[in-house]
């Protein structure tokens, strides 16, 4: 089995168990069952600096190289959790054949499941340059074509020239700063066909308040670590939407305090 080194962004733990010591508990099981067992997948681990003293307790005598945990594929465990929730509403917004952009692709796994599922739409993932070669490794496991080759997208930058029928994101808006916010609006707005839809999963905050307490703390998590990251605010996303020529076609509630927020241009 090939090795790949990977620090992950333990960001997608958090917002899926939202209780750093839990998630981090679950990490190390998975990093002593795939070192004593062999027969674990991959394994991700947040980097040593964020890495509790439970962790450290937990990953004493597991190989490391510089904080970074040898495994041999990226793997994002709120992926996992997440995939069939969305894929649902996917299946009932994505209903034409199209083209399909998804921003901020990550490990990919969710480009996997979603073409497996929804075998009338052409998957176009794409992140920034680091994430490409990790989600290769799980394109090259997948029997089908309709995931095009990852296309290399920092929001900020370089989008393409081509018109997709459908934007899908999840977990980004609350990661990238408020100006890459407006800049995936910007790209968005450009990219997508009249009458196209953009699909966002994620937390998101309704008339200045959290949906929930854990959302808050989450929030405070991500500040934290990034002071420009954090959870969106939706009517701030409507009136960025407007902007650029998009209106809000649906809102749907998921699991976990997290919302679909569906956009269609106009
Ligand atoms: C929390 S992860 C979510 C990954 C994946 N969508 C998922 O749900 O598992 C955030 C993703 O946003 C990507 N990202 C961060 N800044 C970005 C930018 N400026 N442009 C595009 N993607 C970016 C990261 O590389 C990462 O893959």
């Amino acid at each position: 089995m090939s090795k790949y080194a990977y620090v992950h962004d333990d960001t997608q733990y958090k917002a899926s168990h939202r209780d750093a010591e839990a998630a981090e508990k679950y990490l190390c099981g998975l990093a002593l069952c795939s070192l004593y067992l062999g027969n674990c997948p991959c394994v991700a681990l947040p980097p040593a600096s964020v890495q509790s003293s439970v962790a450290k307790y937990f990953l004493r005598g597991i190989p490391t190289v510089s904080g970074i945990t040898i495994m041999n594929k990226p793997f994002a465990e709120s992926s996992e959790q997440n995939k069939q929730v969305i894929l649902q509403i996917l299946q009932k917004i994505f209903i034409t054949p199209g083209e399909v952009l998804e921003i901020g692709s990550g490990t990919g796994q969710h480009a996997v499941h979603f073409t497996q599922h929804m075998p009338h739409v052409m998957w176009q993932p794409s992140d920034c340059a680091d994430q490409i070669p990790g989600m290769k490794l799980w394109f090259k496991e997948v029997t089908h074509q309709r995931i095009r080759q990852p296309l290399e997208l920092d929001v900020n930058r370089d989008w393409p020239a081509q018109c997709f029928d459908y934007v899908f994101t999840a977990n980004t808006l609350h990661i990238v700063s408020w100006p890459a916010v407006q800049a995936m609006f910007a790209g968005v707005g450009k990219v997508l066909k009249s009458g196209g839809l953009f699909a966002q999963y994620g937390p998101f905050n309704y008339g200045g308040q959290f949906t929930s307490e854990s959302n808050a703390r989450f929030d405070v998590w991500l500040k934290d670590r990034d002071p420009r990251s954090g959870i969106r605010h939706f009517e701030d996303l409507e009136l960025l939407a407007r902007q650029h020529s998009m209106a809000l076609h649906s809102d749907h509630e998921m699991p976990v305090n997290n919302r679909i927020l569906v956009w269609q241009k106009i």
